[in-house]
């Protein structure tokens, strides 16, 4: 792998294109804007909404979206699962920028539909092995210290439906099961030094109140590390499909650790096994053996702009390619882009807050051609770790698996801007 700094492609950088464009006299303007027009309406005419009032407050007593953006939504793919109650939806990452979800935007997974609770009647129970078992309402939670942390969310499934192919056109699809949100919360070891948790206590059962009653086991260590009890995302209660009133963070780890509704805590000296963790959520290799407990999610990164929903309507010249980088494994040292199929990379510029644990937005400024392009984007972390390509995942974990696909994405763009999911060889 190359590491370059080279001219972005066209061998015109930025300062040189705006020399370019300030020596024409503001015809070949930056970014593609327009020399003033004499006769377009839209600035010689008053419009309706520079003559008329426009709603007053309280129009909308909770904002909503412009009506112009009914297309930001998440959505679900019919044929993946037999029930809404038992499916997923998509964040449409493609429509966002920076590092935070919005929270009507954060992707969906239930197992048996959005519970739907009151938060003056749920309860949480911490038992098993500690020395007083006990039970917390909302107010109790309320009344222990807090934290706020910004963590990335990723199903383990994410990716899944693309490991033996490309299949989804749209990075909503190929990679809309991750969210990064700001959570506000109890740590879950003042909770569990509350009740008291017994020298054999080595595992946790975390239980869900939801009607699948939803269970994963994780080790005590984790839970003492940097687990966290929430109950806002960004800075409001989590929403219903969230797990509102309450529920447990764990960072790095995989989605369906992180229990929604959650209702119960119990603490044993071994895991539970049980279905989420034996024949659900367990890594089918191409031996017939399986791996287990795969809790942490690996490097990983995707661009979002352009992709598949999201095609080069401008034409050429300066083009911002921007995605998404994340990893479980520790910090990102660097993303990588290339726009020859992994021939040649560059480095990204990663802009914005970069919180250890979250999602990071990277960019990488290019004057296009015109010419047909194959995207990738590498992330790379400070263990030396890279993300592999779908053939190294393939020959090192087989064919059979759906979770855990952290491998590199193509997107090829081609002469009229539009753009497909493929893959090089
Ligand atoms: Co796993």
């Amino acid at each position: 792998m190359s590491d370059t700094t080279e001219k972005p492609a066209g061998g015109m950088n930025r300062r040189d294109f705006l020399k370019a464009g300030l020596a024409a006299g503001g015809a070949a303007a930056f970014g593609g804007a327009a020399a003033a027009a004499e006769n377009d309406p839209l600035i010689t005419e008053v419009q309706d909404w520079n003559r008329y009032l426009g709603a007053g407050v309280q129009a909308a007593p909770y904002g909503v979206p412009s009506e112009h953006e009914p297309h930001v939504v998440r959505c679900d793919v019919e044929w993946l699962t037999a029930s809404t109650e038992s499916s997923v939806n998509f964040t449409p990452l493609h429509e966002l920028d920076g590092i935070i979800t919005p929270n009507g935007l954060c992707f969906e997974r239930h197992h048996g539909g959005v519970a739907d609770i009151a938060p003056a009647d749920h309860r949480l129970m911490i038992n098993g092995l500690v020395d007083t078992p006990l039970v917390f309402t909302m107010q109790n939670l309320m009344r222990f210290p807090r934290e706020n942390r910004v963590y990335f969310l990723e199903c383990a499934a994410n990716s899944g439906m693309e490991w033996r192919g490309s299949q989804f056109n749209g990075c909503q699809y190929t990679h809309g099961m991750v969210h990064c949100v700001m959570y506000t919360g109890v740590p879950l070891k003042l909770l569990l030094e509350e009740a008291g948790v017994k020298a054999n206590g080595k595992w946790l059962l975390a239980e869900g109140a939801d009607a699948a009653a939803m269970t994963h086991s994780i080790p005590m260590e984790k839970a003492l590390d940097d687990c966290l009890v929430a109950f806002k995302m960004n800075g409001e209660a989590l929403r219903p499909e969230q797990g509102y009133p309450l529920r447990l963070w764990v960072p790095d780890w995989e989605g369906n650790m992180w229990g929604k509704w959650l209702r119960q805590l119990e603490v044993g000296d071994e895991p539970w096994q049980q279905r989420e963790e034996t024949s659900k959520y367990t890594d089918l290799l191409a031996s017939g053996k399986a791996r287990r407990f795969t809790w942490v999610m690996d490097p990983k990164s995707i661009i979002t702009n352009p992709s598949p929903q999201m095609p080069i309507t401008h034409g050429k010249g300066p083009l911002v390619i921007s995605g998404l980088v994340w990893s479980g494994n520790g910090q990102i040292k660097r993303v990588y882009v290339s726009i020859d199929g992994g021939r040649n990379w560059k480095t990204a510029r990663i802009d914005g807050p970069s919180f250890f644990k979250a999602l990071h937005r990277f960019y990488l400024d290019i004057e296009w051609d015109g010419s047909p392009l194959l995207l990738q984007s590498r992330a790379l972390d400070e263990h030396g770790f890279y993300q592999p390509t779908k053939n190294e995942l393939r020959a090192e974990r087989g064919e059979n698996s759906i979770y855990h696909n952290n491998s590199v994405q193509t997107w090829h763009v081609k002469e009229d801007g539009t753009v497909e999911n493929v893959e090089v060889s």
